[in-house]
């Protein structure tokens, strides 16, 4: 049978990291990969994480399976840390909250469910998009088409365009967005911009899936979940992809939540019913042990708040890098044409670097960065800055 399959290309950022390795040059320096670097270069376990899984594992009397909803503690925290304590579709009984292995599971779960409910709905990811987006939703089965989204030159949101690309699209269709920490363009919307949003989505009868895998990495916990809030106050139904890998480092435990923001109690069971059910079919029951972890950090407040104050400095860690960088590059070039990087938010920014420059930063410089030049500004150590300046002045002076 296998005869039949075509040889596959490592898909994009694969092949960085597999260059990155190959490549034996001591200064070699990774921009690709979008994990969260400290000032070592490590991608720590955090300290609260490291405590409460000990925690964990001397607690834990069985491995026993979780439910099919999984860790049921560990998803009321991911609802409230999205959605807030007090939120009316919360009280209203809205809201239905399932583990998902990351914020892939979720995003997967979430396009089966659209395609459970509402088949042809068109999906619409912004142009341009993380990369995983398309195959992850397209591969449900789902028709997926972009809306411009990115203004290159000034290295902010083109808005104008955004608003008039999702006019025209028809009821019912679903739009991606990047609750915060846009990947790979780090241009948020404004909150202005979110209320206008918010608008047109009510009453042209569209339905937000919002990604939000960088929460707390951008301006804050609370400021970052802000937009799907409001999203989830104005409009009847929100689906929500939520994923512990970044904010809480549990990159390779796989967790994350699927959350459906509905109209009314008796859609959120149903949602839930079918939520369950497609899980079942994929991985039966997620995996419990980071999930575990979370649920540890929830019920114990030190424990929350050494959480919550290692976050805040990864996160404060990311925008001092980011006003260095655009610092140091204009200082290079002696011109404004990078200082978009200090307005934008989280880890990634585009250089707009064209795949010749892209090619020659990682074959005569040793620097890798993704093929759409997106840099992971979480992994450029402080001593690094001046040469990423001085190299990119040579590739792309
Ligand atoms: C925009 C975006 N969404 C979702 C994910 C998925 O994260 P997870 O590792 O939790 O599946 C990522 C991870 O890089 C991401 O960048």
């Amino acid at each position: 049978m296998f005869e039949t399959l075509q040889p596959q290309a490592p898909e994009g950022l694969m092949a960085t990291m597999a260059a990155f390795a190959a490549d034996r040059d001591p200064s070699k320096l990774d921009l690709g990969v979008g994990v969260y670097r400290d000032e070592s270069g490590t991608t720590p376990v955090m300290a609260a994480v490291r405590a409460a899984e000990a925690a964990m594992l001397a607690r834990q009397t069985t491995k026993a399976y979780v439910g099919f909803g999984g860790n049921r503690p560990f998803a009321a925290f991911i609802e409230e840390l999205v959605l807030g304590a007090g939120h009316p579709a919360r009280a209203a009984g809205r809201v239905v909250t399932l583990q998902t292995p990351g914020g892939c599971g979720a995003l997967r779960l979430a396009a089966d469910l659209i395609v459970l409910a509402g088949r042809g709905a068109r999906v619409v990811v912004s142009d341009p998009t993380w990369p995983n987006h398309v195959p992850l939703i397209g591969g449900a089965g789902l028709n997926v088409d972009t809306y411009p989204y990115y203004d290159a030159p000034r290295g902010t949101v083109a808005f104008e365009a955004t608003l008039a690309a999702l006019e025209r699209l028809a009821a019912g269709s679903v739009v991606v967005l990047h609750g915060s920490c846009h990947n790979p363009t780090g241009a948020d919307l404004t909150r202005e911009q979110w209320l206008a949003l918010a608008e047109l989505l009510a009453r042209r009868g569209l339905l937000p899936l919002v990604d939000l895998a960088y929460q707390g990495l951008g301006d804050g916990l609370d400021a970052d979940a802000g937009p799907v809030r409001l999203l989830a106050e104005r409009l009847p139904e929100v689906l929500i992809a939520a994923s512990c890998s970044k904010n809480f480092g549990l990159y390779r435990e796989r967790t994350g939540a699927v959350i459906a923001v509905t109209a009314g109690a008796r859609e959120a069971a149903i949602a839930m019913g079918h939520l369950q059910l497609l899980a079942r079919r994929i991985w039966s029951f997620p995996p419990d042990h980071g999930a575990a972890i979370v649920a540890t950090i929830a019920a114990d407040p030190a424990l929350k708040a050494q959480w919550a104050a290692e976050l805040e400095r990864m996160r404060a860690r990311v925008a001092a890098q980011r006003l260095k960088l655009a610092a140091a590059l204009r200082a290079e070039f002696g011109a404004p044409r990078f200082d978009f990087i200090a307005g934008q938010r989280g880890m990634f920014s585009l250089l707009g670097l064209d795949a010749r420059a892209v090619g020659q930063l990682a074959s005569e410089h040793h620097v890798y960065i993704a093929g759409d030049s997106r840099i992971n500004i979480a992994g450029l150590p402080e001593p690094q800055i001046g040469r990423l300046a001085r190299t990119l002045r040579s590739v792309a002076g």
